[in-house]
């Protein structure tokens, strides 16, 4: 439903997205999570037509975003990280405005409906001045989904909102999935979580992993990633030491120690016996950790 390849996004010589490529199959919720200036919010602005590609495809629905962007913007309903808002608008106006500009056949109908799903309804003669920020993402998805668009485009839609409001704007999330491909983006990993099918993380315009929650949980098999407390020394000399060690790519200070990650299934204990026994550093602790999404989102991005 949506392919992105090779995109790459550059503002003037700064490039915000570097050669990104994946897909989100129908019905599918994709998670595309990253800190600030990771780059979503530009790979979501392509994604539904507003903002030309520097080099790369992206296709949603079989549509070129480039050569059949209003084809694209048809299928697609898109949140913005900023709701544009039309203070003087009414509630059941602003829903309408986006219905008629879509075409839809039945507006009035449509708009009916979406403002019962999001709980509106009482309020539809209400300005939208008058709205909290959680009702106001609210009528944003009411905006995003009131055309029935086989693709659902979210930019941060939890962010701002009262930790209530959060847990609402999630469930909305994934009642979307099997009627609409989504495209959903955070920077909290358990959001994503729990809410995603499969998961891209971006940083600096890059891909720095995906696969399901599960797969990139599964970066821990038994000696790729242990926990070392060593005394004796400086921390900081400590994790020089263990930086130097063979196949090591990350370490990571943790607590009193150090979380080290190896590449493939190298197991390093030996390794820190060793060094410890080389430096007479005595060995306060060594054992393989398993990594939660949120440590092995830190490795991926101390080593990018
Ligand atoms: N219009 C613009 N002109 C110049 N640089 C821009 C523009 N928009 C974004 N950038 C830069 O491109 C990079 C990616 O920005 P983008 O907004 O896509 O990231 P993001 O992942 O959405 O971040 P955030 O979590 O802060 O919303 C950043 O370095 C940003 O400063
Ligand atoms: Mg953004």
């Amino acid at each position: 439903m949506i392919v992105v390849k090779d995109l790459v996004r550059r503002y003037g010589t700064h490039t915000a997205v570097d050669r990104l490529s994946f897909t989100a199959q129908p019905g599918e919720i994709v998670g595309l999570l990253g800190p600030n200036g990771a780059g979503k919010t530009t790979t979501m602005r392509i994604l539904t037509g507003f903002l030309p590609p520097t080099a790369g495809s992206v296709q949603v629905g079989g549509f070129d975003v480039q050569t059949d962007s209003l084809e694209v913007r048809r299928r697609v309903g898109y949140l913005p990280e900023r709701v544009p808002v039309y203070p003087d608008m009414t509630v059941r106006g602003y829903v309408l405005f986006w219905a008629r500009l879509r075409g839809v056949p039945r507006p009035a109908a449509a708009v009916e409906a979406v403002l019962k799903r999001f709980d509106l309804l009482d309020r539809q003669h209400k300005l939208v001045r008058s709205l909290s920020k959680g009702l106001r993402q609210r009528l944003g998805l009411a905006q995003a989904l009131v055309h029935n668009p086989p693709v659902v485009i979210l930019d941060e839609p939890t962010i701002g909102i009262d930790p209530g409001q959060v847990i609402e704007v999630r469930e909305v999330v994934k009642s979307l999935r099997q009627e609409h491909t989504v495209l959903f983006s955070s920077h909290i990993l358990s959001e994503v979580e729990q809410v995603c099918d499969r998961v891209v993380i971006l940083h600096r315009g890059r891909m720095v992993a995906a696969g399901t929650p599960e797969v990139l949980g599964r970066q821990m098999k038994p000696g790729t990633h242990l926990y070392v407390a060593l005394g004796g020394k400086a921390p900081a000399e400590i994790k020089k030491l263990l930086q130097k060690l063979d196949g090591v790519h990350t370490v990571r200070e943790q607590g009193a120690g150090f979380v080290i990650s190896s590449h493939g299934e190298r197991d390093q204990r030996a390794a820190v016996t060793a060094l410890s026994a080389r430096h007479g550093l005595p060995l306060l602790e060594l054992r393989p950790i398993e990594l939660s999404l949120e440590d092995i989102f830190l490795t991926l991005l101390e080593k990018g």
